[in-house]
């Protein structure tokens, strides 16, 4: 990603959140996101979008991937009685969700040079990132705590984004956490709809780059 590419998503990033948040904390939050790396920490370290800026454009992938599957796909069914709810996600928890779930990833990726051996066998260095977690506090568990200290949370925000990694962390999980994983999805529609779109965004929108 180019520089000015990683400056547009920024500003994008920034009016997304205030087109659609108006609660009160959101500017304090945003001013110290603004301190942090998120604009151009990478998504992942090996997956998608490890690359500078991969941060901000998923969190936008994500965010656009649950707008649109709730106003074209949830939403009629809920006015048209055939979801299991009848009650309708405002679109402000919608974007708290999605545009934050991940803030448990800044201040995390670092660049480092990693070693391998080439095609004749002599170890070479190519870049990549290490984690160094200065606040291990758990991944959607952290992101609700960052929010927290600007911004007041609902209760089906703070489940979808404790519980956005759904399925990838149950296995290792008692039955006391699965248990609570399940009924955290029957309290509100944003917990699936956040794990389903931070799902279909990072395996189907988002590249990994090769380093070689
Ligand atoms: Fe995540
Ligand atoms: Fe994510």
């Amino acid at each position: 990603m180019t520089a000015t590419e990683i400056e547009q998503n920024k500003e994008k990033f920034m009016k997304l959140c205030r087109e659609n948040i108006h609660r009160d904390g959101l500017e304090q939050l945003l001013a110290y996101i603004d301190t942090t790396d998120f604009y151009t920490a990478p998504s992942s370290t090996a997956f998608h979008l490890n690359e500078d800026g991969g941060l901000c454009l998923h969190s936008i992938n994500v965010f656009e991937t649950a707008r649109h599957l709730y106003t074209t796909w949830l939403l009629p069914h809920i006015r048209q009685g055939t979801a299991v709810t009848n009650e309708e996600l405002p679109m402000e928890s919608v974007a708290v969700a999605a545009l934050f779930h991940d803030l448990c990833k800044t201040k995390l990726y670092h660049k480092t040079e990693k070693w391998k051996k080439d095609e004749n066998g002599r170890w070479v260095t190519y870049p990549g990132y290490e984690i160094v977690d200065e606040f291990p506090f758990g991944h959607g568990e952290k992101s609700c705590v960052i929010i927290g200290w600007f911004m007041r949370l609902k209760q089906e925000e703070l489940l979808a984004i404790r519980w956005h990694m759904g399925m990838f962390d149950m296995a290792e999980q008692g039955s006391s956490m699965r248990y609570a994983y399940r009924a955290a999805m029957e309290k509100s529609p944003l917990v699936a709809l956040l794990q389903t779109a931070d799902l279909f965004a990072s395996n189907c929108l988002e590249k990994t780059t090769k380093y070689k």
